[in-house]
């Protein structure tokens, strides 16, 4: 387990800017922060605005209460900015998206597990599901800065409801990394699940998936872990399941896990937040 340290800041918003539908990129000044985050680190952030100059009605102000948790998907060290990429689910995401450039929100971070490394000769696939996408963004950022891999060795499955929520394919093209995409709708790519993507490579490439990432809906998530565990395929998978502490206290973030050596072993109950959100691929019992 790695242990990084934890910063608590007041990071001022420089764009929040809507990407798609109901999707937003947000790139926050944090420079802490930014510096010591790696592929599969994520923030907790107070969406809401208690600044005493805030304009915003008094019931607003600490609505919600708890933190939401995001993972990195970008970061510049030279400006100490990081971004995400968020879907606006419910409460929280909303008034995250009225959140205005100049504003600040209090952040926890950079939390979790990381990823291991992508090894050169090893060629990986990642899956991601809609915005299961951001880990991967810095994953393959970083992977290229650092000249670990060629780009020619990770391939990226992006799969979404429609075309609109693909945002941020263009950056894995950007930095010469094969994206094949999947849509629901059959808007954009591969017409159905991102994970018939998957089974293809596995089944007619198998040498370009020597390893798996995966994170988004748990679905496609199980699917994957499934074509993976009975493929004999490594991997590791991000969760992103709800986390009302962030830092193993609460214990409300629980998820069952087996030994990966030993698949029929006693279940163990392991904290998402603090194990995670990263776990061998074959560790977790999806349910
Ligand atoms: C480690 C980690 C990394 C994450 N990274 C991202 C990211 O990069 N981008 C992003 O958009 N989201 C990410 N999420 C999910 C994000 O935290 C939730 O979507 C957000 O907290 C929802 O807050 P809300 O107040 O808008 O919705 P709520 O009002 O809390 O919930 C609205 C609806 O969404 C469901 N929901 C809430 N949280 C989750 C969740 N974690 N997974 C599935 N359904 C949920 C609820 O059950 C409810 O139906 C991540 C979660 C974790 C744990
Ligand atoms: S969110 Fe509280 S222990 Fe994980």
């Amino acid at each position: 387990m790695t242990s990084t340290p934890i910063f608590q800041a007041s990071a001022e918003i420089i764009s929040n800017r809507e990407i798609g539908p109901d999707l937003y990129w947000i790139d926050l000044l944090a420079p802490d922060i930014t510096q010591h985050a790696s592929p599969g680190h994520f923030v907790h952030l107070i969406v809401s605005d208690a600044s005493p100059d805030s304009h915003r009605p008094p019931w607003l102000q600490y609505t919600p209460l708890l933190r939401r948790p995001f993972s990195i998907a970008e970061r510049d060290t030279d400006q100490g900015v990081f971004g995400l990429i968020y879907r606006v689910v419910g409460g929280g995401t909303e008034v995250l998206a009225m959140r205005r450039p100049g504003e600040h929100v209090d952040v926890l971070g950079p939390l979790g597990q990381l990823f291991k490394p992508i090894q050169a000769g090893r060629p990986v696939v990642m899956v991601a599901g809609g915005v299961g996408v951001a880990p991967f963004l810095s994953l393959v950022q970083e992977t290229i800065r650092k000249g670990l891999v060629p780009p020619e060795e990770m391939t990226v499955l992006f799969g979404a409801a429609t075309a609109g929520l693909l945002s941020g394919e263009e950056k894995f093209r950007d930095l010469g990394v094969s994206a094949r995409l999947a849509t629901d709708d059959g808007s954009r790519g591969h017409h159905g699940f991102v994970t018939s993507l998957l089974e293809e490579i596995i089944q007619q490439e198998p040498e370009r998936c020597t390893c798996l990432y995966v994170c988004g809906p748990t679905p496609m998530m199980r699917v994957a872990q499934d074509m993976a565990n009975n493929a004999g395929i490594p991997g590791q998978i991000s969760l992103e399941g709800i986390m009302p502490c962030g830092v193993g206290v609460c214990m409300a973030c629980v998820v069952p896990c087996v030994n990966p050596a030993e698949p029929e072993s006693a279940t163990r109950y392991e904290r998402v937040c603090y194990a995670g959100p990263v776990f061998d691929i074959r560790e977790v019992v999806l349910t």
